[in-house]
Formats: C-alpha cells, sequence, structure tokens
C-alpha cells in the first residue's frame, strides 16, 4: 500500500516524456526543428467547426455542462454517421460521448477489465495504449502482428497465431484499422481470425476507429461491422484525426448494452462530459464537413506518397503515419537510438518504434500530417540525407 511520499504501483513509470530525450536534444542544437514525431495535422479544421464558429450568442448556457451521455445535436449526428460510414442503425442509449478516445479507451478499459486481466494489443500499437492498460493494473500483452500482416498466411494460420498469446486472464483484445503507426488496413482473413478467438475465448474486442475516414484507396468495411464481431465489439470513435480537432477532445464510444451501462457510469465520475462547446463543433463537422473530410483525404493521400516515395517504403492504404524499419539503412554497428539522434541533429523529430511496442526498436515512426507541405518536404530531404550518409 503506498503511503506519503510513494504514488499507486500501477502509476509508477508512467509519463508524458515518451520523446524526452530527443526533445531535449533537439532544443540544444537549436535552429528550426521538424516534429515529425508529433500525430496531428497543419491543417485548421471545417471552417463551421472551428473554436470561433461556436458562439454562446447562438447556444444559450454553452459553457455549461452537457447530460453525461452527450450533447443531443451530438448524438443525433453520431447516429446519421455510423449509419453513412457502416450501415449501421445504432440504438441510441448505447451511444456515449467522450473526452477524445485518449479518455474513451481509458473509460472502456476501466468498464471491461479488472486489475491483472491481460488485454491483446497487436503491435506496434499507438504508443498511449500500453500506459493507458498498466494505468488500469491490467497487463498489456504485445502480440508482433502488424509487421507481418503478408506473411502470416490465411485465417486459419493467424488465429493460431493469435491463440498462442491467450490466458486464462485474456479479456479483451485491442484492434486499431486503419492503423497507427503503420497505416495498414486489416483484411477480411485477419478479422475472420481475430473473431473466432474472440468467440472461443469469449473475448471483448476493443475496436479502435479513429483513423475511419483515413484511406486512400478504396473505402474499407468498419473491422466492428464483420458479423461475427459487431456483438462483442466496443468501439470507439473520434473526430480529432480526419476531422483536425485533436484540441477540440471529443469522441465516442458504441457497443453492446452490458458495456455501455459500465462505460456511461465509469465516464460520470472521470470528465462527467466532453467539453459542450466542441461537442457542438463535432456535430457541425459530422453533418456538415463531407466536403471538407474528401478533400482532406484526398491532400492527405498525397502527402503519404511523397513521403513513401521520398524514403522509398511503401505507400501506406491510410493514417497518417510512415512505420519504416531501419534495418539494413543504419551505419554499421549504429544503434536504432544513435540513428534518432543523427535525425535530430538534422533537424528532424521522429517517434521511436519501442513507443508502439518492445519488439519495434530497429523502426521509427513519422507523421506526415503535422507539418504544411514544403515544411514536409525540407524534413524529407534531410532525413534523405541522414540515411544516404551511411
Ligand atoms: C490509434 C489511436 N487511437 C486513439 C488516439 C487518441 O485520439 P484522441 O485525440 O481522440 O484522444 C490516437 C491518437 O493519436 C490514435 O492514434
Amino acid at each position: 500500500m503506498p503511503r506519503f511520499p510513494e504514488v499507486a504501483e500501477s502509476s509508477v513509470g508512467l509519463s508524458d516524456a515518451v520523446f524526452s530525450r530527443l526533445v531535449a536534444r533537439a532544443r540544444e542544437r537549436g535552429g528550426k526543428v521538424y516534429p515529425l514525431h508529433v500525430g496531428d495535422t497543419y491543417l485548421d479544421p471545417y471552417e463551421g467547426a472551428r473554436a470561433e464558429a461556436i458562439r454562446s450568442v447562438d447556444h444559450q448556457r454553452l459553457h455549461n455542462y452537457s447530460p453525461v451521455q452527450g450533447e443531443p445535436a451530438l448524438l443525433d449526428a453520431i447516429l446519421a454517421h455510423v449509419d453513412r460510414r457502416s450501415g449501421a442503425a445504432l440504438d441510441r442509449e448505447l451511444v456515449q460521448v467522450v473526452s477524445g478516445a485518449t479518455a474513451g479507451i481509458a473509460v472502456v478499459v476501466d468498464s471491461l477489465l479488472s486489475p491483472g486481466d491481460e488485454l491483446l494489443l497487436l503491435s506496434p500499437f499507438w504508443p498511449l495504449v500500453r500506459g493507458t492498460t498498466q494505468r488500469r493494473g491490467a497487463r498489456a500483452i504485445e502480440v508482433p502482428f502488424w509487421d507481418r500482416l503478408e506473411s502470416m498466411g490465411d485465417a486459419a494460420a493467424v488465429e493460431a497465431y493469435l491463440e498462442s498469446f491467450v490466458t486464462p486472464r485474456t479479456s479483451a483484445i485491442y484492434v486499431n484499422t486503419p492503423h497507427n503507426p503503420t497505416g495498414h488496413i486489416l483484411a477480411a482473413r485477419h478479422l475472420d481470425a481475430i473473431a473466432s478467438v474472440a468467440e472461443r475465448h469469449g473475448l471483448w474486442v476493443i475496436s479502435d476507429e479513429v483513423y475511419e475516414e483515413l484511406w486512400f484507396d478504396e473505402e474499407p468495411a468498419s473491422a466492428w461491422m464483420h458479423p461475427r464481431l459487431r456483438s462483442r465489439s466496443v468501439v470507439v470513435h473520434s473526430v480529432s484525426k480526419a476531422y483536425g480537432l485533436a484540441g477540440a477532445r471529443v469522441g465516442f464510444v458504441h457497443g453492446p448494452a452490458t458495456a455501455m451501462q459500465a462505460i456511461r457510469g465509469v465516464q460520470t465520475f472521470v470528465t462527467y462530459c466532453a467539453p459542450r462547446p466542441f461537442q457542438l463543433a463535432a456535430a457541425k463537422v459530422l453533418t456538415e464537413g463531407r466536403g471538407w473530410i474528401a478533400s482532406t483525404r484526398a491532400h492527405y493521400r498525397e502527402l503519404a506518397h511523397r513521403a513513401a516515395d521520398a524514403l522509398d517504403v511503401p505507400r501506406p492504404p491510410g493514417g497518417t503515419f510512415l512505420f519504416v524499419d531501419t534495418r539494413g539503412r543504419r551505419r554499421d554497428g549504429e544503434s536504432a537510438f544513435a540513428f534518432l539522434e543523427r535525425c535530430v541533429d538534422r533537424g528532424v523529430l521522429l517517434t521511436p518504434g519501442t513507443a508502439s511496442g518492445k519488439d519495434f526498436e530497429d523502426w521509427v515512426r513519422l507523421c506526415f500530417t503535422t507539418l504544411p507541405p514544403d515544411d514536409l518536404h525540407e524534413a524529407l530531404a534531410r532525413l534523405r540525407q541522414v540515411l544516404d550518409d551511411r
């Protein structure tokens, strides 16, 4: 039991400083820094959803609490959005607005898992999800997955592979597609395998849809709409990524009744409600922002291709990142961290692959939507020099 000055075991080691050593080095260096490690956008959001468009003269009690479940206008917009995107008519009662997907996934993890339970994280993964699991006192089980999608074989082989990570304490599988950091999109055979393992062991599936609008080829079906996943999926969305509203802190969750009852209860005690002005902004973008999304998608696709071509890696099918294997591309004997330092010395900050899983020390992540195109172009040229200077 922790007593002053000790803190809870589950919070020891959690920190906001995933990138701190590299950022400190960049600061010491001075000069212009290209922060490709930040997963955000340089674009302003759809005009009608900007902070200045949501005015207290237009909305009574704009700065008050909203209902815990969410603003009625946003709930309407969510139902229409999910129907359009996924062809699903959700039960309004089973939708919960959350303060962004980060808090939303924390609320989901708190609602579904008890301390000691295990969450399977297909790795590499979004860097925060491991800490989200740890802070619950639950165990994050890293399943190397996304770097071997093609070589894993058919659904039966994928199923057998996943099966080998399941224990009596496994509660859930976390699935994120389109994916941070690889940009990959799961194929039907992967979803079939996940469904079979989840069915066999009675697992929840936490489906992270924050990149649902960011696909660059054919629009993929929503993973949670797989006929054997839907009934056990708790689905988390956000307006941060495709909608350029990361600072708004608005997302939403839907799923089966038992989960949603717990989620609404936990949410009440965590943030109570998401920021009301930005719930109204989210409602606006979901109802009026289709044109903005379509042009943003086309623009991101171009940036994705430009970045991939500049670094000689495959073009990602979605998302906002490239995840690059530096093996064979570093200097002889150079560690992955020394490589990252060499990038910083050229002014370019990248994310270490270990932020996305313990097996990814040799990889680095970069976001191709954070900087305006001219800056991205310059940052890529500098990275190219680092890669060529062997
Ligand atoms: C896969 C994934 N899930 C969730 C989040 C969190 O999103 P939000 O800004 O809504 O908290 C991110 C943010 O980078 C992400 O990449």
